[in-house]
C-alpha cells in the first residue's frame, strides 16, 4: 500500500483522511494548527469511519482503518516518506504556494503533489516547485469520503504519467476521477454549479421566487434525476427522438435561457441576508456539524441506490411474469 499525506485537516483535509485509510494506505496527517488536527480533525475521522464500517472495503473495523491515521508536527516529518501528497489548506494562492513549496523540497522526488483547489488554476502555484511535473489539482467534491467524483487537472508541466498515476491511485481508492484537459478557473462542477447559483441570485433578486423555492426545485425536481442521469442523458430520456430529437424541438429554448440567463447579476450583502435568515432558521449555525452528518447519511444512502442497478443502458429486462 502506498504512504499518503493530508496537509491541512478542515472539511475537506479530513475526509480525504478517510478515503485513503479506508482504501488500506498509511495516512499521515498535518495542519497549521496542530491541535485542531488531534483535538477536532481525529475525532471527527473515527466518527466518519465508525459511520462508514459497514461499506469499509477492507472489511476492518473503523478503529483499525484509524490506527494507519498518524498526525505529524511539520510538513517536512508527513512528506518525507510520502507516494502522494493530497493539499487541503485554505483557498488561498499565495498560502498555497509557501506550503508546495515546503511540501515540493521535503518530498521524495517521484511523490505525486496534488491540490483541493476549489477554483485556482494549478498553474498560478505548482509551476515554481522542484519537480513540477509531478503535481496537478485533484479537486473533490465535499465531502470526498462520501461523493467519489475527482477532477483531475494539470499544468502545463505535468507529466502524463503524473496524472495517469493519480487517476490509477483514486480509482483503486473508491474515488471516480475525471481529466479536465484544460486549465480553467473553477474546473467543470463549480462551474457549473455557480453559473446555476448566480442565475438562481437573479432568480430571487428580481423577485420571481424565494430561496426555499430554489432549494426545492433542486431537491424534488432536478436532483431526482440527476441522482442517476446528467442533464445530457436527461434529455436524451425526455424525447422520442433521443437528444437529437430533443433539441430539434427544445435547441431554440435551451439556447434563449443559456442568453437570457443573468449570471452577472449583481446581488448584494441585503440578499445574502435575506436567504441566510432564511437559512438559520431551518438550521441554526449551531447544528451545521450534526447536519452535516445527516447530510451526509443521505448521500450514503443515495449511492446505494446508485451501486443497487446496473446504469442506463444496461437496465435489465423484466423478468418474464411465471404463473
Ligand atoms: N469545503 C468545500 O466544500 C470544498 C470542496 C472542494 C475543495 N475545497 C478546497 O479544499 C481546500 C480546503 O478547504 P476546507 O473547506 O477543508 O477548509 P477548512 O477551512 O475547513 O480547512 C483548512 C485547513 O487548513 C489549515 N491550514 C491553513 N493554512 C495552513 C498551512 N499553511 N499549512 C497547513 N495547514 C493549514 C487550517 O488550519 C484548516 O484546518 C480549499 O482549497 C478549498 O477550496 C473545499
Amino acid at each position: 500500500m502506498a504512504r499518503i499525506t493530508c496537509i491541512g485537516t478542515g472539511n475537506v483535509g479530513r475526509a480525504w483522511a478517510v478515503v485513503f485509510a479506508r482504501a488500506g494506505h498509511a495516512v499521515a496527517l498535518y495542519d497549521a494548527q496542530p491541535d485542531l488536527a488531534l483535538n477536532v480533525a481525529m475525532p471527527r475521522i473515527r466518527r466518519t469511519l465508525k459511520e462508514l464500517a459497514e461499506a469499509m472495503p477492507t472489511g476492518e473495523t473503523a478503529e483499525a482503518v484509524a490506527s494507519r491515521i498518524e498526525v505529524h508536527a511539520t510538513i517536512a516529518d508527513a512528506v518525507r516518506n510520502a507516494d502522494y501528497v493530497q493539499e487541503s489548506v485554505r483557498e488561498d494562492v499565495a498560502v498555497k504556494r509557501s506550503v508546495f513549496a515546503e511540501i515540493a523540497d521535503a518530498a521524495p522526488h517521484q511523490c505525486l503533489l496534488a491540490s483541493s483547489t476549489s477554483a485556482l488554476p494549478g498553474s498560478a502555484f505548482l509551476s515554481a516547485i522542484v519537480h513540477p511535473e509531478r503535481a496537478f489539482v485533484a479537486h473533490p467534491v465535499n465531502p470526498p469520503s462520501h461523493i467519489p467524483l475527482v477532477e483531475l487537472c494539470g499544468t502545463g508541466a505535468t507529466s502524463a504519467e503524473a496524472l495517469g498515476a493519480a487517476q490509477n491511485l483514486l480509482s483503486a481508492a473508491g474515488m471516480e476521477p475525471i481529466i479536465v484537459r484544460k486549465e480553467i478557473d473553477g474546473f467543470i462542477l463549480n462551474r457549473l454549479q455557480y453559473t446555476m447559483v448566480a442565475e438562481a441570485m437573479h432568480l430571487i433578486g428580481e423577485g420571481y421566487c424565494t430561496a426555499e423555492d430554489i432549494d426545492r426545485v433542486v431537491t424534488s425536481g432536478l436532483a431526482l434525476r440527476w441522482a442517476s442521469i446528467g442533464p445530457f442523458m436527461t434529455a436524451h430520456l425526455n424525447a422520442t427522438g433521443g437528444f437529437a430529437g430533443f433539441v430539434e424541438q427544445l435547441g431554440p429554448m435551451m439556447k434563449r435561457m443559456g442568453q437570457d440567463a443573468k449570471t452577472d447579476y449583481d446581488w448584494g450583502p441585503q440578499q445574502v441576508a435575506e436567504i441566510h435568515e432564511w437559512l438559520a432558521s431551518q438550521l441554526p449555525v449551531d447544528d451545521i456539524a450534526e447536519a452535516q452528518a445527516w447530510r451526509d447519511r443521505r448521500i450514503l444512502a443515495t449511492r446505494a441506490m446508485q451501486k443497487s442497478d446496473d446504469g442506463v443502458g444496461k437496465a435489465k429486462k423484466p423478468e418474464p411474469e411465471t404463473f
